[in-house]
Parts: C-alpha cells; sequence; structure tokens
C-alpha cells in the first residue's frame, strides 16, 4: 500500500516537473542537446517565431538562428560562419558545466560561445537573441553583442565593430563587403580587405566630428527606427529612415548588410500562420552599380532591369566566366610597348560614354578630346584615359578597381586594346628571355674552322699592320682616330673584338636558333672556335644612334666593364645598319625561369646569394665603371644564371643607345611595366635611383618567388606584390610572404626591409645600391621603412 503511494506520488511529481517544462518551452537546462538529424534539430523562441540550431548548408550543417519558416532569406546569425559545414554525427550541447560546445567527433568540440563564466541555462528569446544566463539571471553571453551581417529590432552595433556581409543567401561566410561603425562617428559601408578611407568607402552617413571621438553606436530600435545613438546618455543623434511607426507586437525589424553590398531594411508581420508578410522600408545605396569591387577588377558594372551586372572593359575577357565577380584581364598583349615604345604596331581607341571610377590617375592635365586620346595612344602607360565634363584627362594604368557606367556622368573614356588576332598566350607569358636549350653543334664545323682562322690571320694581319703604322707613321691622335671607326677590328680591350656580319651570320648557322626576344631585339645561339666556345649574339634593332662611330664608342665602355655579376660582352659588329652583339653564353637561363617556372623553387640561401650578387652588380654599374651606367630595365628576365648558377646582369648598358642623354628625362623609351619608377610618370629625372626601385621590386619577388604583379590570385589585394608584401610587414606577419617554407625571421624580415625602403615613391627616401650591399650583407643596421606610397600621397 505504502508503496503505491510513493509511486503515485513519484509519478505525481514528474508529470508536475513536465508540465513545469512546458510552460517555459524556451528554458534549455544544462545537459540539453542538439543533433541535425533527430528531432528537435532546434530550439524555439516562445512564440515559435526564432530557432537556434542546426540548419542544412551545403552537403552539411551549421549552427545558427533563424526567422520560422523563412530560414533561407532570414538567416540572421551563424555561429562561427568562417568553419566548414558539420556531418550530421554533430552535436550541440550545453554541457552540464555549463558551455555550450558543437561536437563534432567524440573528442572533438569547439565552443559556440566563448566565456569565462560557466551558464546556468540558455534562452531562446522571442527578439531573436540567444542568450546564456549564470547563476543569478544575469546575462554572461548573447548572439545581439555578435552580430553577422544582421541587426534585429532592439539590437546595436557597438563602436568599432563591423557587420560583414555574406557570401550568399546559401553560403553565410564571410562575404565581401562590411558596413563600419567608426570611433569618429561615421557609419560607412566599405568593401572587405580595404582600409578605413574615404576612397574606399561607397556609402557613409557623414556623422563623423573631426574633432573628437563621438560616442555613437548605431541601433535599429524596436519600431523599425535605425539611429545613430550616444551610448553615454542615450540621445538620438540621427535618424536614418523615417520610420517610426507604432509599436506592434506582430511586426518583427531586421537590417541585413546583404551579400551584394547593400544594407537593407525589412519588416516582417506575422499575421498568422499563412499570411506572414516581408517588405522592404529602405536601402543604401540607392544605386546598386555604386557598390564598389561589387565587380571585380578591369570590370564595370551596369543596371540591367534594375539588377546589377559586371562587363569586362574594352579588351578584356573574364578571368572566370562562372564568377564574373572575379573581375577581367586583357586579352591581347602590348605588342607596341614591348620594344621600347618605337614598334610598328599600334593599338586601337575604343572610345565609351558614361564611364567613371575613382581610381587615383597617374597623369591629370587640361585638354581636348582628341588631345586625350592622342596622349594615351603615345604613352606606353598608359592603359585608359578618361576626359570629365570639366575637360580633365586622366590617364590610367590598369587594372582599374571601381569602374562602373553612370548614365548621369558626362565623361567619355578612350580604352587602348590590341589589333584583331593579336591574341594572348593562354599560359602566362611565354616569352622567353634565353631559356636553356640543348646545344647543337654546327654542322659546318670546317668551313667554319676555315673562316675563323682567315678571320684570326686577317685580324693579325691588320693589327700588324696597324702596328706597323704606329710604330712608323702615325701620332697617338691618329691611332684614336682609326680605333674610333671601329671597323679595324682592334679595340681599347684586346678581349673585345668586333666582328663582321658574315662571321656572325655563320657562326649562328645563319641565324637559326633564336633563344629569345629582348627589349632590343632577337638573341640568337651560336658558336665559335669550332663550337667550342658557345655564344649568344643579340641583333639589335631600333637603334637610334645610327653613327658607327658612337656606336662602337659605347661597346668600348660596355666592353671595360668587368664585374662576375655581369654578362661578359665578347664583341659586337657594326656594319652598316647592322648592330650586333656577342655575348658569353648563359647556359642555366633567367631568374625569371629560376623563380616562376622552374618545379624548383631555389631555396632561401640561395635567393639570398642571389639577390646580393645582384645588387653587387648593380652597385659596380653605378659606382665603380668610369661613368655611372644607369641600367633602366632591371627584372628578371634580364637576370641571366651560367653554369655555376651565379647571377649576372645582361643588356646593362644599351638604354644608352636608345637616349643619348641619360641625365635628362625622355619619353618613349621605358623600363618595363611594373618595375618602372614612379619618376618615368612624373616627368622628373631619371638616375642610379631608377634602377634601386626596380631592383626593390625584384628583390619582392625574389623573397616571394612571385610576379610583381599576379592577376591570378586568391584576393583582389594580393595583386600587386609591393601593397601585399607591405600590408604583412605592417601587420607583422612576414611569414605569411612564403607560406611553408622555413626561414629565419631575421633573415626574411631584412631582405623585406631593404626591398621596401628601395621601392620608396620618392627617390631621395631609396639607399644607394653600396648601402643596399650593406645591408644585405649585414654590416649596417636597418631602420624600419615607411610606407612606400607615404611621400606622393
Ligand atoms: C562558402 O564560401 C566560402 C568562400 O567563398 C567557401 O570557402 C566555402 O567553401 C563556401 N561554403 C559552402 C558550404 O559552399
Ligand atoms: C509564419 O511565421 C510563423 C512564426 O511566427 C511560422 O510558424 C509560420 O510557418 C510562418 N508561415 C509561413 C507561411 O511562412
Ligand atoms: C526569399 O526571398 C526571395 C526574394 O527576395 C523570394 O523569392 C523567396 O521566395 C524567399 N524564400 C522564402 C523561403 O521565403
Ligand atoms: C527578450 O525579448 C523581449 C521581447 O521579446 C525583450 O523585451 C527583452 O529585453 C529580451 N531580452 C534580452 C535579454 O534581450
Ligand atoms: C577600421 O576601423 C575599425 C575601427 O573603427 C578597426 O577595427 C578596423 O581594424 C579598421 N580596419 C582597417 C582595415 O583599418
Ligand atoms: C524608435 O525611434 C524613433 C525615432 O527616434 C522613435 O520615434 C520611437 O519612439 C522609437 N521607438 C521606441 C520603441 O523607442
Ligand atoms: C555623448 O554623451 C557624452 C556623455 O554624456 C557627452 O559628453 C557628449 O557630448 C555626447 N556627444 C554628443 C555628440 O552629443
Ligand atoms: C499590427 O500589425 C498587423 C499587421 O500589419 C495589423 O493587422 C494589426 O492591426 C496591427 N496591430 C496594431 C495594434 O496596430
Ligand atoms: C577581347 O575581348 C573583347 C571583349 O571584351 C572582344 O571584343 C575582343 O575581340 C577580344 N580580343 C581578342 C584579341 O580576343
Ligand atoms: C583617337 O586617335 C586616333 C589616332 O589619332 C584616331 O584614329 C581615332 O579615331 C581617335 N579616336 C577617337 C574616338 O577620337
Ligand atoms: C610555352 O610554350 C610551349 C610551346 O610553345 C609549351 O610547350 C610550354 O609548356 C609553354 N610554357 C609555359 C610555361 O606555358
Amino acid at each position: 500500500m505504502a508503496s503505491k503511494y510513493t509511486l503515485f506520488l513519484l509519478l505525481l511529481l514528474h508529470f508536475r516537473s513536465a508540465t513545469c517544462d512546458q510552460e517555459q518551452p524556451n528554458i534549455i537546462k544544462l545537459g540539453f542537446s542538439l543533433s541535425p538529424t533527430n528531432h528537435p534539430t532546434s530550439w524555439l523562441s516562445p512564440s515559435g517565431r526564432f530557432a537556434f540550431g542546426f540548419y542544412q548548408n551545403g552537403n552539411g550543417f551549421s549552427v545558427g538562428i533563424w526567422m520560422m519558416g523563412e530560414i533561407e532569406n532570414t538567416t540572421t546569425w551563424t555561429a562561427n560562419r568562417d568553419d566548414p559545414p558539420v556531418p550530421s554525427t554533430a552535436k550541440l550541447e550545453l554541457t552540464m558545466d555549463g558551455k555550450l560546445l558543437l561536437r563534432t567527433e567524440s573528442k572533438n568540440s569547439k565552443p559556440i560561445a566563448s566565456v569565462r563564466e560557466s551558464a546556468s541555462y540558455a534562452a531562446m528569446n522571442d527578439s531573436g537573441n540567444f542568450i546564456l544566463y549564470n547563476r543569478d539571471h544575469r546575462v554572461i553571453w548573447d548572439s545581439f553583442s555578435f552580430p553577422t551581417d544582421t541587426l534585429m529590432g532592439g539590437q546595436s552595433l557597438s563602436r568599432g565593430a563591423a557587420l560583414f556581409s555574406s557570401v550568399s543567401k546559401s553560403n553565410r561566410s564571410t562575404g565581401r563587403f562590411r558596413l563600419e561603425m567608426q570611433y569618429d562617428g561615421n557609419l560607412v559601408l566599405y568593401p572587405i580587405h580595404t582600409p578605413n578611407i574615404s576612397v574606399d568607402a561607397y556609402w557613409a552617413t557623414d556623422t563623423s566630428d573631426r574633432w573628437s571621438k563621438k560616442n555613437l553606436d548605431l541601433h535599429l530600435n524596436s519600431t523599425g527606427a535605425l539611429l545613430l545613438i550616444n551610448i553615454t546618455d542615450s540621445t538620438v543623434d540621427v535618424t536614418l529612415n523615417d520610420g517610426s511607426l507604432a509599436f506592434n507586437n506582430s511586426i518583427m525589424y531586421r537590417a541585413v548588410l546583404d551579400s551584394n553590398g547593400i544594407l537593407q531594411l525589412y519588416s516582417h508581420s506575422f499575421n498568422g500562420f499563412y499570411e506572414n508578410k516581408t517588405t522592404l522600408l529602405w536601402s543604401k545605396p540607392d544605386n546598386k552599380c555604386s557598390v564598389k569591387s561589387f565587380c571585380g577588377f578591369n570590370s564595370y558594372c551596369t543596371l540591367d532591369d534594375d539588377q546589377p551586372v559586371c562587363r569586362c572593359l574594352p579588351g578584356t575577357d573574364f578571368i572566370d566566366m562562372d564568377e564574373k565577380s572575379h573581375g577581367c584581364e586583357r586579352n591581347f598583349t602590348e605588342e607596341w610597348c614591348k620594344d621600347a615604345g618605337r614598334s610598328t604596331s599600334s593599338p586601337n581607341i575604343v572610345p565609351m560614354e558614361n564611364m567613371d571610377w575613382d581610381d587615383p590617375p597617374y597623369f591629370q592635365a587640361e585638354m581636348q578630346e582628341d588631345d586625350c586620346n592622342k596622349s594615351c595612344l603615345e604613352d606606353c602607360d598608359c592603359d585608359v584615359a578618361l576626359l570629365d565634363s570639366e575637360g580633365h584627362c586622366m590617364k590610367q594604368k590598369l587594372p582599374l578597381k571601381y569602374a562602373r557606367r553612370d548614365p548621369q556622368a558626362l565623361s567619355k573614356a578612350f580604352f587602348k586594346v590590341g589589333l584583331e588576332g593579336v591574341k594572348k598566350k593562354q599560359t602566362g607569358d611565354n616569352t622567353s628571355q634565353e631559356p636553356p636549350t640543348v646545344i647543337i653543334r654546327t654542322k659546318d664545323a670546317t668551313v667554319l674552322l676555315l673562316v675563323v682562322t682567315l678571320g684570326l690571320v686577317m685580324w693579325s694581319f691588320i693589327a700588324l699592320a696597324i702596328s706597323g703604322l704606329f710604330a712608323f707613321k702615325l701620332r697617338f691622335l691618329e691611332y684614336r682616330r682609326l680605333l674610333d671607326r671601329g671597323d679595324i677590328g682592334l679595340s681599347e680591350e684586346l678581349a673585345l673584338r668586333s666582328f663582321s656580319y658574315k662571321e656572325l651570320k655563320r657562326a649562328t648557322n645563319g641565324f637559326k636558333e633564336e633563344l629569345g626576344k629582348g627589349s632590343f631585339g632577337a638573341v640568337y645561339k651560336g658558336s665559335l672556335s669550332r663550337g667550342k666556345r658557345i655564344i649568344a649574339v643579340k641583333r639589335l634593332e631600333k637603334v637610334i644612334n645610327e653613327g658607327e662611330r658612337e656606336f662602337c664608342a659605347e661597346m668600348r665602355v660596355i666592353g671595360r666593364t668587368h664585374h662576375k655579376n655581369l654578362v661578359r660582352l665578347l664583341g659586337y659588329c657594326a656594319e652598316g645598319t647592322k648592330r650586333l652583339l656577342v655575348y658569353e653564353f648563359m647556359s642555366n637561363g633567367s631568374l625569371a625561369d629560376l623563380l616562376f617556372r622552374s618545379q624548383r623553387r631555389p631555396d632561401w640561401n640561395e635567393r639570398v646569394r642571389i639577390a646580393l650578387e645582384i645588387a653587387k652588380g648593380i652597385l659596380y654599374l653605378h659606382e665603380e665603371c668610369d661613368a655611372p651606367i644607369i641600367h633602366c630595365d632591371i627584372k628578371p628576365q634580364n637576370i641571366l644564371m651560367d653554369d655555376f648558377w651565379t647571377a649576372k646582369i645582361s643588356d646593362f648598358g644599351l638604354a644608352k643607345l636608345l637616349m643619348p642623354d641619360q641625365t635628362r628625362t625622355f619619353t618613349g623609351v621605358r623600363g618595363t611595366r611594373g618595375y618602372m619608377a614612379p619618376e618615368w610618370q612624373k616627368n622628373t629625372p631619371i638616375s642610379v635611383k631608377t634602377d634601386v626601385y626596380s631592383y626593390g621590386i625584384m628583390l619582392l619577388e625574389i623573397v616571394c618567388c612571385r610576379r610583381s604583379m599576379e592577376v591570378n590570385v586568391q584576393r583582389p589585394e594580393e595583386i600587386v606584390l609591393s601593397s601585399w608584401v607591405y600590408k604583412h610587414f605592417e601587420a607583422r606577419e612576414l611569414e605569411k610572404l612564403v607560406w611553408g617554407e622555413e626561414i629565419e625571421k631575421k633573415s626574411l624580415e631584412n631582405l623585406i626591409k631593404v626591398g621596401l625602403w628601395c621601392i620608396q615613391d620618392e627617390p631621395a627616401l631609396r639607399p644607394s645600391m653600396k648601402c643596399v650591399v650593406m645591408m644585405l650583407e649585414g654590416i649596417t643596421d636597418i631602420a624600419v621603412p615607411p610606407c612606400p606610397t607615404a611621400a606622393s600621397s
């Protein structure tokens, strides 16, 4: 009897506690858990409008909060949004020791809410807030304090915090835009990964105070007003929308930074189960195409049926047809600029109305339309010119970041595009300079032997004759005159030889084997002394200086340079209009091949050695020759590797042939894009510091083993190597530049510091090559470099 009574009591107790739970279904007790497949998969708010739990994400599941019935459109919060989805075996658990954990395997778990205190219970609030409480019913964590891309009525975005858009409706990972509640009181929309500066902003409340910090938070109140409020005294500073509706319990408000970068405010009214209604109340910016970087590099945004779409600029194609926001790349090579500005082929100009962009131009002046067009056409650096309504002609290089088509803009753009049929090669640049090739012995070695012997006999005969003349007849000056004529096969440096055209034609087997094409002309492989000595013969095209005399004088200057890090000039040929140079043959190709193309990435010590060798070579050109030689075209393609992988600089001294007066400015002749110092564009004098700049860019390439411009990267900020490097340098995360390599930190930092000093926009700030060598050798300390572009902006 007694036992029956106890059982009844127990049952009663059990029943009562069960009803208690039903009265407060939103209280989540310790020990409760959810699984993605077994019911329940989520915890509901008391009214059932909001749910917290697992939702389907791709093939797996993620944890988040959403409005019931509209999970796809109203996921208001996602836990650890950038983590991959979890499998169906995962478990979400409020553990007995008061932690909210997501377990994927029995041993593997990750906190959803990181709190030091342990929770006593949790609740899904009817406002859309998931809250953890402690023993004293105090809130110790809530999802409203960690917004992702959404603010709900009653939620705030505090100073210094930001909303980040999602990738898409179905993928809630961090997307491409951010809404920043700045400390200065301004609420601003930016593309992600841009600095907090106005050129990158595409919408702002302009509520900043220049003189003091304003304690402003963004707040969406429960009646749908978006406010900037002073948190210290709760005064409203600005009301962004004009919505001040009466309080209605069946209407919820939701502000979201959409995946296309638009900030939108919605109302959701719940009128019973079948009549829920979603209304768009307010959105900013009004023009969907003003969202910066909605379209990727080299593409522009235009409205098609009120929807923004991306199109490629003339002369470019989408990098990825399936992902048009990744931008476009050129579909032709600039044939007309490859040969230092004087080529027979010339580009077409495609005009386009109503274009606009905010990318800063490198050149700006008032001009007429025709002049603007012409000016760009004649300027090798100009990829596009924009003539605005006030007649400013702004010349620009690609890539363009923020282009858009705006029917209101009274501007006209002139795009330079390639000629039909001049198509870009698909796999990067395949125009190698001097790739290593197999040695082929010349077939008619006997003929060559004869010729060479004959040549040698002739040569010695002439030499004899000359010395005879010298001995018997002529005074010193006359001797010089003969030497200067250069056609007698003698020079001050016995090592430097003058060849006849025929001789070289034979040595190269009729210019049969082309090693590559440089900025001055093609290079052919040849051999002398019955194939014993392999040579590289460069046939110069487009030399301004017609005079044989000056050419030979120049050759002797180059011939006098002897340094182990310079490619040796063995001889030359100046016959009529023909100009050829004979160099020692470099069997291991160029530094560009080694860095960018080979399977074997040179190890760190080798890279440091190469960097130092090149620096010593340039130092010799700048300071140890009779007159400084400015190279003007330092780049990895012009650094060649000999049999022992010693780095040697080639093509030095040649720039002078194309520009007689090196100390002044000149147009038409340029270095190579990407390695050119800013003074090329600024009409300021070219000096040895120009080479220092190019060296700096190349040094960063050597450090990172990647090109200075790389379009096929994951993030747009990685395109330009120098700014990417500076960003990581500033953030003290250099190891990210050399991913997966074990490099001594100090050594890496030193090389990067030297590189950043060399690429300062202001030539005076760049160190001399002597200083560079000393820094690389560790003889002098290296100060922390400023931002390379700081001096010019
Ligand atoms: C979501 O997008 C990110 C970034 O684009 C991507 O890494 C991730 O794989 C995507 N997730 C799913 C489930 O598709
Ligand atoms: C309307 O919202 C309620 C939550 O308040 C939800 O249970 C219901 O499924 C929704 N109805 C529709 C048609 O989405
Ligand atoms: C989400 O919104 C789109 C348009 O904004 C609508 O077509 C779609 O039906 C919505 N999905 C749900 C589940 O309500
Ligand atoms: C929970 O929601 C109610 C209204 O739905 C609100 O008044 C209350 O402040 C919310 N509590 C928290 C901690 O957000
Ligand atoms: C922008 O400013 C916010 C604070 O207002 C800061 O947290 C954030 O790191 C800044 N972002 C950049 C890229 O400077
Ligand atoms: C929300 O803000 C508006 C505008 O300041 C105000 O009129 C309204 O009373 C506010 N609502 C609540 C519930 O405080
Ligand atoms: C915000 O509140 C603080 C503290 O009350 C006050 O000193 C400050 O002047 C207020 N700022 C504005 C812009 O009203
Ligand atoms: C609240 O809004 C609903 C739907 O818009 C409406 O039917 C209802 O009358 C409103 N209630 C009040 C008190 O205004
Ligand atoms: C390059 O792309 C444009 C379209 O953007 C196209 O009109 C042009 O014909 C293409 N040029 C070449 C050489 O493929
Ligand atoms: C631009 O200039 C070139 C050469 O002067 C000319 O052929 C072309 O028609 C001009 N284009 C426009 C749009 O003015
Ligand atoms: C360069 O072109 C040749 C054929 O012309 C091809 O075999 C080779 O793979 C190309 N190299 C690269 C790096 O694209």
